[in-house]
């Protein structure tokens, strides 16, 4: 899917050839002199249409516009969320188109510009990997209409760099298992090095047991598939300027180990990597967007199962910081592969180090499928994430990290256990991972409930990309002023 901004008012987009164009109407619209603003106007006063999200207006081949298909969709106030769902609304009905033009009746909001490009590839993406007749989006080009293409220019980019890597996400998290293992994860994320502006290094078990990353390597026991630890890292920043580190879980499919889950959705846990698969989103947008900021991201990637080799409950393993850790629950893994990350951050003497987490089943019961859980040792750390959830409709909500939550955590024959009591299952995993963390401004997001769907619309959200890279663009101002690098097409593939 191609993305283009031009330069078209009313009659301009009325006379463009396309098989859909998709106007946007907020609220406070003002009628103009041309043809649309004109059936705007009657099918509004013959109470045809309400400029309100959600509610839509389809006309076929109607006269004096060259678009084989017209849908006007309410778009409320014009802000960011009520432009998505108005989006949602009007893609809706344009299944079958494969050149879009995007138009608004009012001025584009920055934020809305990007929501509006979001929401027409979520709801056209298709997941095509493991058909045998793949089907993919019909949608091949979008051209968004403005009235000044210089003004929409740094939004529209972000916009068209945050679907390539939303997009990375989603297909890596749909992926199943046996089609996206741990060196299959690195495949992907060597993939994006050759973009330029990336560096990718993959170390394998023997490297990973010279750091001595004992929590990770305990996970990985019981699997056939060898573990991959995946460093990527984007230098558009100062040299010398302290990076941000993503550190994503990318288990590959979780069965809990001898611990084992019931069977029931257990097919759910190939999107146990989504964290990881957040973080190939980032790296995705980065190389399209070349914003001059410091990133580095970790993966650590295994696949969790049952076997004689496994872990077992009781067994006490050293990470690499050095702690012993029992495992009491073999399920608890997420934790026993990021605390061995989050030592290995330490080397990068980061700004900040954010670890992405399908974690704990506690944080879905929190705070369902609305926002991801955010823990965090640093309290401008926390509020920037906030905001940046926010500005990207993409939220969380801060959960809270008091020591007397790590009470449950201690056990006699270790330093600590990887799990506490039922309570609290969410603050209790991110009271173990602070541990690790140590003096590091750290943050952690729980995306158990909000990584992907079930249900008949079952798949990978590409959550929290939009958060992410929105706090990337935000937190390292330098980012905004950079003179623009020469960059790829804009071609969101
Ligand atoms: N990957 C799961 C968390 C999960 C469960 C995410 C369900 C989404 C839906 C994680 O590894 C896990 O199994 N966590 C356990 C922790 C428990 C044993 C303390 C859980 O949440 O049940
Ligand atoms: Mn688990
Ligand atoms: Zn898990």
């Amino acid at each position: 899917m191609n993305f283009e901004l031009k330069s078209l008012d009313a009659a301009g987009c009325a006379a463009a050839k396309c098989d859909a164009l998709l106007v946007l109407v907020p609220e406070d619209f003002k009628p103009g002199a041309d043809a649309l603003s004109g059936w705007i106007a009657q099918a509004r006063k013959a109470g045809d249409f309400e400029p309100k999200p959600g509610k839509t207006l389809a006309l076929y081949r109607p006269q004096g516009v060259a678009a084989t298909r017209v849908v006007l969709a309410g778009s409320g106030d014009g802000a960011a969320r009520q432009v998505r769902q108005a989006v949602l609304a009007g893609m809706g009905t344009l299944r079958q188109a494969r050149r879009l033009v995007l138009a608004c009746a009012g001025p584009w909001a920055e934020s809305a510009l990007r929501a509006a490009l979001c929401a027409v590839a979520d709801a056209t993406y298709a997941y095509t990997a493991t058909k045998s007749r793949p089907e993919p989006r019909k949608l091949a080009q979008v051209v968004v209409a403005v009235a000044d293409v210089a003004a929409a220019r740094a939004a529209f980019d972000q916009a068209v760099a945050l679907v390539a890597g939303v997009e990375f996400a989603k297909e890596w998290g749909n992926r199943p298992g046996n089609h996206a293992t741990p060196a299959l994860i690195a495949g992907a994320a060597k993939s994006l090095a050759r973009h330029g502006g990336i560096q990718c290094e993959v170390l394998g078990p023997r490297e990973v047991a010279k750091l001595g990353m004992g929590a990770f390597m305990a996970v990985a026991q019981g699997s056939q598939e060898p573990l991959r630890f995946i460093v990527l890292r984007y230098n558009g920043g100062a040299r010398g300027t302290a990076p941000t580190v993503l550190v994503g879980k990318g288990i590959s499919f979780d069965t809990g180990g001898i611990s084992i889950k019931p069977a029931a959705e257990m097919d759910e846990m190939k999107f146990d990597m989504c964290g990881a698969a957040s973080v190939l989103g980032v790296f995705r947008a980065l190389a399209e967007l070349r914003p001059a900021v410091n990133v580095v991201g970790l993966i650590a990637s295994c696949e969790n199962m049952p076997d004689g080799h496994a872990i077992k409950p009781g067994d006490v393993v050293t990470s690499m910081s050095g702690q012993t850790i029992e495992i009491l629950n073999t399920d608890a893994e997420g934790r026993l592969i990021l605390c061995d990350a989050l030592t290995y951050a330490e080397r990068f003497k980061p700004a900040a180090v954010i670890d992405i987490a399908t974690l704990t089943g506690a944080c879905v019961v929190a705070l369902g499928g609305v926002r991801s859980g955010l823990f965090a040792n640093d309290d401008a750390l926390a509020a920037a994430l906030q905001a940046a959830g926010e500005e990207a409709l993409d939220p969380c909500w801060r959960l809270p990290l008091d020591d007397d939550y790590a009470d449950g955590l201690k056990t006699h024959f270790a330093d600590v256990a990887n799990v506490a009591g039922r309570a609290a299952g969410a603050v209790t995993a991110a009271k173990f991972l602070q541990r690790f963390a140590g003096q590091q401004p750290w943050a952690h997001l729980d995306i158990a409930g909000t990584a992907w769907k079930s249900g008949a619309a079952k798949g990978a959200t590409g959550r929290p990309v939009g958060l992410l890279l929105h706090y990337l663009l935000q937190a390292q101002p330098a980012a905004k002023a950079a003179p623009a690098r020469k960059r790829r097409s804009a071609a969101a593939g």
